[in-house]
Order: structure tokens, then sequence, then C-alpha cells
């Protein structure tokens, strides 16, 4: 697939951008601060509806229209986005409404619209109509930073190609935080003891089917992970692993014996139960049940999905602790590329690739397999502060433009 127009308003340094773009390699550059990254952050964006950087989406208005003193601002998304089916239309808006009070302080209100061929949506239903693959310098700290970074790739990534996963997600989210908000009055005493249940049995239905989907995916993805790295990325020198790491054991749980329950296991136990969903619905509600005297005491639901992690491993280690920075930098890689080789064996088209910087950070056989890859793709958006460090067949196939102040010059 890939995106023939896209044209942004009010969105980070681009006042306003009309853009063609064309198929193949598109080489961005420019120097500092001019808006590369924030271009990919809109394309991201429409396809995510999230951004890999901004904490609050209000973040992402133009500063300059958003400190006009009209009562509506807003920023607009748009791409124009052919695959081998249709073409459609994405948009997402971003509005700012503001009212003076009576004492003239001025009050914000932000929201997001989104919109499928000119049609309102809801923003879930945004999703997968247009799929990226993004890969960022700092994406090395998915093996360093927190479970919840790790929990995110996960959910983003699934949610791109499977919308039922992203709604039972959201359910059970919602689902999560009643039953937490439940056990919180339990301690404090409050008669909700009945209530307790109907969460706890939903909570168990969605998280189930959360639980299996997760190992499904880790295991496809570490396949074709595992096979870039040795073959195309480290010559046949190492192999890792991607393991899911289920919270689906307690810490004193008698559901099985030990050696059973560490997370690795039931990862495998999962992945042999696909299509078991009673299995694995029953283990969890047993879980639930041993942790509910800890979790009341807490006031928070202390197993499930929720508290779900993944790692890289070489020959048993944690990449993330025991790895060079070199190591963990060739497993981002390999990891990215599996995710290009999985969504396209998943969905029959390749995603658009989104790659920010990372070329400069490769040496020359890595960033040969990199390369490689993004030829072969329909569509691939790079950017680079200076195109000398491209190989010439390379920046002869890619179309290149620069980036100045918020505006693109197609050279
Ligand atoms: N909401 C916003 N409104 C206006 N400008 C913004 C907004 N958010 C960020 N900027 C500015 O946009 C400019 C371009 O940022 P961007 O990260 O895209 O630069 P870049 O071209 O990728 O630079 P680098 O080579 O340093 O990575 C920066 O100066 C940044 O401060
Ligand atoms: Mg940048």
């Amino acid at each position: 697939m890939h995106i023939t127009h896209l044209s942004l308003t009010n969105f980070r340094n681009y006042g306003r951008l009309e853009l063609t773009l064309p198929q193949g390699p598109v080489l961005l550059y420019g120097n500092n601060a001019q808006g590369k990254t924030n271009l990919l952050e809109a394309v991201y964006y429409l396809a995510t509806t999230r951004s890999p950087h901004a904490d609050n989406d209000a973040q992402l208005l133009n500063w300059t229209a958003a400190q006009a003193e009209e009562p509506v601002i807003v920023g607009r998304l748009n791409a124009t986005v052919v695959t081998a089916r249709q073409t459609q239309t994405l948009e997402m808006r971003l509005i700012q409404e503001q009212k003076a009070n009576y004492n003239r302080t001025r009050n914000f209100s932000f929201r997001r619209e989104a919109l499928l061929d000119r049609r309102k949506v809801r923003l879930m239903d945004l999703l997968g109509a247009m799929r990226v693959v993004l890969f960022l310098p700092e994406d090395v700290q998915l093996l360093t930073g927190s479970p919840a970074n790790r929990r995110r790739y996960m959910d983003i990534t699934l949610c791109q190609i499977d919308p039922v996963y992203c709604r039972t997600l959201s359910n059970y989210n919602k689902v999560l935080e009643q039953r937490n908000a439940t056990l919180r009055q339990l301690a404090e005493g409050q008669p909700v003891r009945d209530v307790l249940p109907i969460y706890t049995d939903k909570l168990v239905e969605l998280g189930s089917a959360i639980f299996l989907r997760r190992a499904a995916f880790v295991a496809d993805i570490s396949r074709e992970t595992q096979r870039i790295h040795y073959e195309s990325l480290t010559n046949g020198q190492e192999s890792i692993k991607l393991v899911y790491l289920p919270r689906l054991s307690g810490k004193k749980s008698k559901i099985a014996p030990r050696e059973k329950q560490s997370p690795a296991v039931l990862a495998d136990w999962l992945e042999t139960h696909q299509g078991q969903s009673e299995l694995v619905s029953e283990r969890f509600a047993r879980l639930l049940q041993e942790s509910l005297a800890i979790d009341i005491a807490r006031g928070a639901t202390t197993v499930g999905p929720h508290r779900d992690d993944w790692s890289f491993q070489l020959n048993g280690r944690s990449l993330g602790s025991f790895g060079s920075r070199g190591q963990q930098r060739t497993a981002i890689l390999a990891l990215k590329m599996g995710e290009i080789n999985w969504m396209e064996a998943v969905t029959g088209e390749r995603p658009i690739l989104l790659l920010d910087e990372v070329v400069a950070e490769l040496d020359e056989n890595r960033r040969a397999a990199l390369l490689n890859s993004v030829t072969e793709t329909t569509q691939a958006i790079l950017t680079a502060t200076d195109p000398g460090m491209f190989t010439e067949p390379f920046l002869q196939q890619a179309t290149r433009m620069k980036v100045e102040n918020g505006r693109i010059i197609v050279m």
C-alpha cells in the first residue's frame, strides 16, 4: 500500500502542507529542526491514532495557530491511501475550543475526530486502513525501558491488523478500571461484593482472548525476526528469540507445579492452546480467585494481560539486561524487518515504512540489509540530515525532498 497525497493543516510546524507522494523510497532531508520527524509522526498518527512522541495530543497543534484568540482551532491530517483493493481517505481532526470566562481567563477543551472517506467514524475504525512500520533511533529503549512500552508496542502493532483484538483490548481496559474501583470500595467496607463477580467474569473472558492473541503474535513475529537476525544480520553467528511473558501466574499460585508457571512456559502453553479459550479462561479465573485478598488490599488487579511483558533472549539471557548496545540495535532492526514481513504475510500487502534517521546508526552490512528491505517495499519514507550517507544506486531509486522550516521542496 502507499500514500498518494498527504495534506496537513496546523500540525506541528506545518501550517499548511499539500504533498503528493510517489511510490518507492522517498528521502526527506534537511537540517535539524525543519520538520522531518514531524512529517513521519503525522503519517504514523493517521495510521495508529497515536503519537510516538507527544504525551498529550494537544501538543500536536501548531503553536502559533493554537495561541490565536479564536473560539475554535482545528488541526487536520488527511491522507489518500491506495491499496490493492481500494483507495481511501483517512482524516484526523484535532479540535481545540476555547471559551473566555467572566474573569477573562481562557478555558480550553480538546477533542479529536476521525473520518474515513469523509464520514465520521470512531477513532478505532481508522486503524487498519493504512498500515505502517515505524523505526526510530530510540526504539532500542523497547529493550531497556519499561514493560508498559513493550505492551504498547504489541498493542499498536496488533491493532493495525486485528480490529477484534483492538476492541477486546479497549473493553478489557474499561472493565479493569471498573473492577479496580470495586476492589477499592470493598477495601473501604462498602457493600459491593455482589458486583465484583460480574466484572471478574467479564475480565476473564476478555483477558483470555488477549493472552491467546498476544501469544500467537509474539510466536509468529519471533520466527520471522529470528530468521532475519540469523541469516541477514549476523551471518549465522547469533540466534535470538522473542519471548512472551504473560502475567498468568501469581507469586504463590497453587494452580500448577512451580516449574510449569514460569511466564515463558506459560507462553508456550498458550501457543499450544490456541482455540481453546475455555482452558485459558479457567486458569485465569482461578488465578484471579487466588489473588483476591492481595487485590483487595492493593485496590488493583495484580494479574492479567495488563501486566504482561516480552523480552528478547540470546542464549536464554535477556538482551535488554545483558546485551551490548550493538546487539540490542541489531535485534531491534531484526524486529522491525520481521514486523514488515509479518504484516505482509497476514494482510497480503507490505506496510508503509517510516524510518527516522536510523540509517546513520547502522554499520555497512546492516545498512545494506535494511535498504534492501526498503527497496522491496511499495513505499518507504526515510529521513536524514545528509543524503551523502546513502549509496549512489539507492539515491537513484529514491525521490528526494528537501524539508525547510515546515515546507517541502521536491528536488
Ligand atoms: N506544536 C508545534 N507547533 C509548531 N512547531 C513545533 C511544534 N512541535 C514541534 N515543533 C517544532 O518543529 C520543528 C521541527 O521538528 P522536527 O522534529 O520535525 O525536526 P527534524 O527536521 O526532524 O530535525 P532533526 O534533524 O533535529 O531531527 C522543531 O523546531 C520543533 O520545535
Ligand atoms: Mg528528526
